[in-house]
């Protein structure tokens, strides 16, 4: 849509032309709700004023029962119908496609870090190619922060101790503001930056004009020697540990009986509260790990997990 961006933020996502097309179809909806209820107030008004003469005979057909019924079904559908769009479009953005790019972002007061796993590091910015799914995985280190991007009709909150994750993809090149739409101390005004969206080409180009970043998964590995993972879950340790090879993307059974899909949220809830959901076969002797690694360090150790190796469908262990 090419709307006067005073008056209207052009959209710059597949989503956010999704979201565009609802609102301005509950607009509409709402407009003819709204004129057909004043056209009878007002017809009605006029009609039975003070003095007119009673009606006679027939009763008026808006009010015979099976008029009734009628219009209380249609529009009762039609708001099924509405609320069913709304919730399908908000949904979706919780499911991002397999092969979407991720980013991670860290928020803090008061800035952004964004980092792709094995891309540069930048803080209150983004680079991005256009017409690729792009997939967050967001986190805090402090309070409750909100990643807003207007154009791309995106906003979610960040939350400490919680993995929130949400995907968009951008359709338009260009540079949009970031903003961080949750109060969130004496510098929430100004906590934000923009996104850059690249055509695939200069997204490469700009990839290697970078500074050769660290890779998310190599840092992690260091660290889980450093913090003594290793010594449990890798090698011959006297501690019956759970191997962490091939163990990424696969369903586990639990103590309880439950079954669980090892991902990015039960990796990080492993290391920071490891005893609530336990492993059928394991003892409840890993220690927490909650206040010893920061934000930046369990996304880290989730790539280094992760790199160890992923379960295909058919159940065998592939590493990358
Ligand atoms: Cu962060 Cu407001």
């Amino acid at each position: 849509m090419n709307a006067n961006p005073i008056f209207w933020l052009p959209s710059a996502s597949v989503q956010g032309h999704a979201v565009d097309t609802l609102f301005f179809a509950l607009l509409l909806v709402s407009g003819l709700v709204i004129l057909l209820v004043f056209g009878l107030i007002v017809s009605f008004a006029v009609r039975y004023r003070h003095g007119s003469p009673a009606p006679r005979g027939e009763m008026p057909a808006l009010i015979r029962r099976e008029f009734e019924i009628g219009w209380t079904a249609a529009t009762f559908f039609l708001f099924l119908f509405l609320f069913w769009w709304a919730a399908a479009s908000q949904l979706s953005g919780y499911d991002p496609p397999q092969e979407a790019m991720e980013v991670h972002v860290t928020a803090k007061q008061w800035m952004f870090k964004t980092q792709q796993p094995s891309g540069p590091r930048e803080i209150n910015s983004l680079h991005i190619p256009v017409d690729t799914p792009v997939r967050l995985a967001m986190t805090s280190e402090d309070v409750i922060h909100s990643f807003w991007v207007p154009a791309f009709r995106f906003k979610r909150d960040i939350l400490p101790g919680r993995l929130t994750q949400g995907w968009f993809q951008a359709d338009r090149v260009g540079t949009y503001h970031l903003f961080c739409a949750e109060l969130c101390g004496t510098d929430h005004s100004v906590m934000g930056g923009s996104v850059t969206v690249l055509s695939k080409s200069d997204y490469a180009a700009w990839l290697r004009a970078q500074p050769q970043g660290d890779d998310l998964g190599e840092a992690g590995g260091r660290l889980f020697v450093r913090l003594g993972c290793a010594g449990c879950h890798a090698g011959r340790s006297p501690v019956h540990a759970p191997d962490l090879a091939g163990l990424w993307n696969r369903t586990i059974p639990l103590a309880d009986g439950s079954q669980v899909l090892v991902d990015e949220r039960y990796l990080r809830d492993s290391i920071l509260q490891p005893r609530r959901e336990i492993a059928a076969g394991y003892e409840p002797i890993m220690p927490s790990f909650a206040g010893s690694v920061s934000e930046d360090e369990l996304a880290q150790l989730v790539a280094y997990i992760r790199a160890l190796g992923a379960a295909d469908p058919a159940g065998e262990t592939t590493t990358r």
